[in-house]
């Protein structure tokens, strides 16, 4: 068993290809944690999607055990988090699990959108952070700009930013001693009652759902029979174990302690993340924060083949057996005939899912403009779902309608600034604030995600030729006067909503 004091538990928060995978690969591999012959690039990129884009879609974990230069042996446990902000409330979660943070900026590039969004998750985390400067074996790699960038944008200290090059390796060794020095233990009481975050979960069709755990008190055993707080289901558990990064078995985990449970749990959507796990018949005040993940965009799959539909089916059902964020049901359309109306976390995430029904499954899908839920407000103060704008109920009857609204932060050197301005205005955009990062602007603009849902991506690339960065967050449900003004002045209902937005850029 190791003492509280010699383990380590962080993430390494990044914008998409600063490194982080490559940087967690070599923390593995230069600990042994993995035999060399075993070593694939991207160890800890799992599925065959995540692998072939680079991009890191679920959260992963691996425990690392590494003896510093004072001789002593810690356990590191390093919990890797989605960078995408479709899936930011995982993010969240990791980042509680764990008590530091090491941030990779690219030092060729510099900070991004995402490395603000993720890091400020961090600090909101209370993370102790260790900047790392990547890819310094790069020609254009320009540390000092960049270290003086984290302290300008960011505000944390990195003037002892550790120089690093994933890709040969300088520089791992002093990234394990900061981890060791830099970076808090956790902690935790071991006589306590059982507490224990539920970090992620997923199927696998031989062990049922794996249940990633982040012990907070008490400790979890093999036999013992736990309870997920926020649906009162009481489970026997069959197996403990810690990845490293392949699954290895042992008894039991204790305070401050990252690993998996098995309980023949046959449904992820049983397991939500940030749940509180505890022992049957005791009472322990849940973790803050937890909330079951929402679909926000939504579109329609058909197959193009309509002899295909219960296939597409079945490659649905499958889908959602792992995935607890994902939602569907049937739909005919006359244009399109048998399909699903299938809801998702974010643009991402749909195509993510779109992806795997082709792939996976091998049929070919017609995709529906996607579209995101309004609240339905209606005269007798009741509130409706609107999924589809086909389902607009009679306006006569409607009061006032709420859109989801999304927090963007852009990135954009200076030159392009107007463009991003008006784009922005173009699409309902509120700004919010305005700042300069050395020759770039950081804008913040409100903004209603049914515009970003569109083209928004596609259009900022080409107003600024692939310069800008991008990231936001949901920030809730608003009423936008627009979307007030259009249902009351459209006679058609079927059409208020999609004819709007449209109808408004046009003018
Ligand atoms: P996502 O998982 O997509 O979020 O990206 P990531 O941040 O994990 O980046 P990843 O590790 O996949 O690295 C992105 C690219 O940069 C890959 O092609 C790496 O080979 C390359 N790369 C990473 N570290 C270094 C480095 O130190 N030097 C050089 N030259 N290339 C690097």
């Amino acid at each position: 068993m190791t003492p509280l004091s010699h383990i380590r538990n962080f993430s390494i928060v990044a914008h998409i290809d600063h490194g982080k995978s490559t940087l967690a690969d070599r923390l593995i591999q230069s600990t042994n944690t993995v035999a060399d012959r075993d070593m694939k690039a991207q160890m800890l990129d799992a599925m065959d999607i995540e692998r072939e884009r680079g991009i890191t879609i679920k959260a992963n974990t691996v425990r690392i055990d590494y003896v510093a230069d004072n001789g002593e042996a810690y356990v590191l446990n390093l919990i890797d988090t989605p960078g995408h902000v479709d899936f930011a409330y995982e993010v969240s979660r990791s980042m509680r699990a764990v008590e530091g943070s090491l941030l990779v900026v690219d030092s060729t590039q510099g900070v991004e959108a995402q490395t603000l969004a993720n890091v400020y998750q961090a600090i909101d985390a209370d993370h102790e952070i260790v900047p790392i400067l990547n890819k310094i074996d790069l020609p254009a790699a320009d540390c000092d700009r960049v270290a003086e960038q984290i302290e300008d944008v960011i505000g944390i200290d990195a003037s002892g930013a550790i120089r690093v090059s994933a890709k040969t390796g300088i520089g791992i060794h002093e990234t394990l001693e900061a981890i060791v020095h830099h970076l808090p233990a956790p902690k935790g009481t071991e006589d306590a009652d059982l507490k224990a975050m539920l970090v992620d979960s997923w199927y696998d069709s031989y062990l049922g759902v794996i249940v990633l755990v982040r012990i907070i008190d008490g400790r979890l055993k093999k036999g013992d029979r736990v309870k997920f707080v926020s649906n009162g289901t009481v489970h026997h558990v069959d197996r403990i174990g810690v990845f490293r990064p392949q699954m290895q078995v042992i008894d039991s985990l204790g305070p401050g302690e990252i690993g998996f449970l098995t309980a023949s749990i046959k449904q992820v959507r049983d397991t939500r993340v940030g749940d509180t796990v505890t022992h049957d018949k005791k009472t322990v005040t849940p973790l803050p924060g937890f909330k079951p993940a929402q679909p926000v965009v939504f579109c329609g799959l058909f197959p193009v083949d309509s002899s295909e539909f219960e296939d597409l089916r079945d490659a649905i059902d499958k889908l959602a057996l792992n995935d607890a964020s994902f939602s569907f049901e049937m739909e005919t359309s006359a244009a399109l005939g048998f399909g699903f109306r299938c809801g998702f976390l974010g643009l991402l995430h749909l195509e993510v899912i779109r992806d795997r029904i082709e792939r996976e499954y091998d049929i070919e899908l017609i995709t529906t403009a996607p579209s995101v839920v309004y609240h339905v407000y209606m005269r007798d103060g009741s509130m409706q779902e609107l999924h589809n704008p086909a389902d607009m109920p009679d306006l006569s009857v409607v009061d006032h309608l709420e859109e989801p609204r999304i927090k963007a932060t852009i990135l954009v050197p200076d030159d392009y600034l107007g463009d991003v301005l008006k784009l922005c205005q173009d699409r309902r955009g509120v700004q919010l604030d305005l700042t300069y990062a050395g020759s770039r602007a950081m804008v913040v603009y409100d903004l209603p995600l049914n515009e970003v849902v569109f083209d928004f991506y596609d259009r900022l690339k080409s107003v600024t030729k692939g310069y800008a960065s991008f990231d936001y967050q949901l920030t809730g449900y608003q009423t936008d006067n627009l979307v007030k003004m259009s249902v009351l002045v459209n006679d058609e209902p079927v059409d208020a909503l999609s004819m709007m937005v449209h109808r408004d850029r046009a003018e």
